[in-house]
């Protein structure tokens, strides 16, 4: 159920296009990566996991790899109608594997401590609150650095 976009999947298109759609339902402009994934997405170091309910996208997590030793999550969420059904942890899940098996040492996101479901899906995962960036997303809206580390060999 979980797929990763490629770039030569013949359903491509049809993937961002759902994704950016749901994109603009769910986030403010100030927080919507809409405008720029397919740019984001045709850089080397992002990728895209996506959840596939017949047919149809209901859930997307992407991250990029800011260097050899560390990752962030930029996006995580789940259509309305399919929460609370485990997407957005088995999601999320298959990210940190992504990261894991790239000997990434460090992940990190940001979130607006008011998104109670994902503060606690983060914390459930183990991430940890780093700072509390005032202002991070729009004049009123602020966030958290939260970050994973796995453990060095
Ligand atoms: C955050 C989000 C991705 C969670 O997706 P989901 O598929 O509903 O979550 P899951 O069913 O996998 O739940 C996993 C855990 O998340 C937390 N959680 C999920 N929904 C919650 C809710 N409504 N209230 C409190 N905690 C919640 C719980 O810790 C839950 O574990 P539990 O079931 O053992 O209690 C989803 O609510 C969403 O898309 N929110 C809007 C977008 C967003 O905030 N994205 C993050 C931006 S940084």
């Amino acid at each position: 159920m979980i797929v990763e976009l490629h770039r030569s999947a013949t359903n491509y298109a049809e993937v961002v296009e759902e994704t950016v759609k749901l994109e603009r339902k769910l986030f403010p402009k100030h927080e919507s990566l809409a405008k720029s994934f397919d740019e984001e997405l045709k850089k080397k170091n992002s990728g895209l996991l996506y959840v596939d309910l017949d047919g149809q996208v209901v859930a997307y997590v992407m991250y990029s790899w800011l260097s050899s030793l560390s990752a962030s999550i930029t996006k995580l969420a789940v259509k309305e109608s399919c929460r609370k059904r485990g997407h957005g942890e088995a999601l999320l899940n298959a990210a940190i594997e992504k990261c894991r098996t790239r000997n990434i040492k460090r992940i990190s996101l940001h979130v607006d401590p008011l998104r109670t479901p994902a503060m606690n899906l983060y914390k459930k995962l183990g991430f940890k609150i780093d700072t509390f960036i005032q202002g991070y997303y729009s004049s009123d809206r602020s966030a958290y650095r939260m970050y994973l580390d796995f453990d060095i060999e």
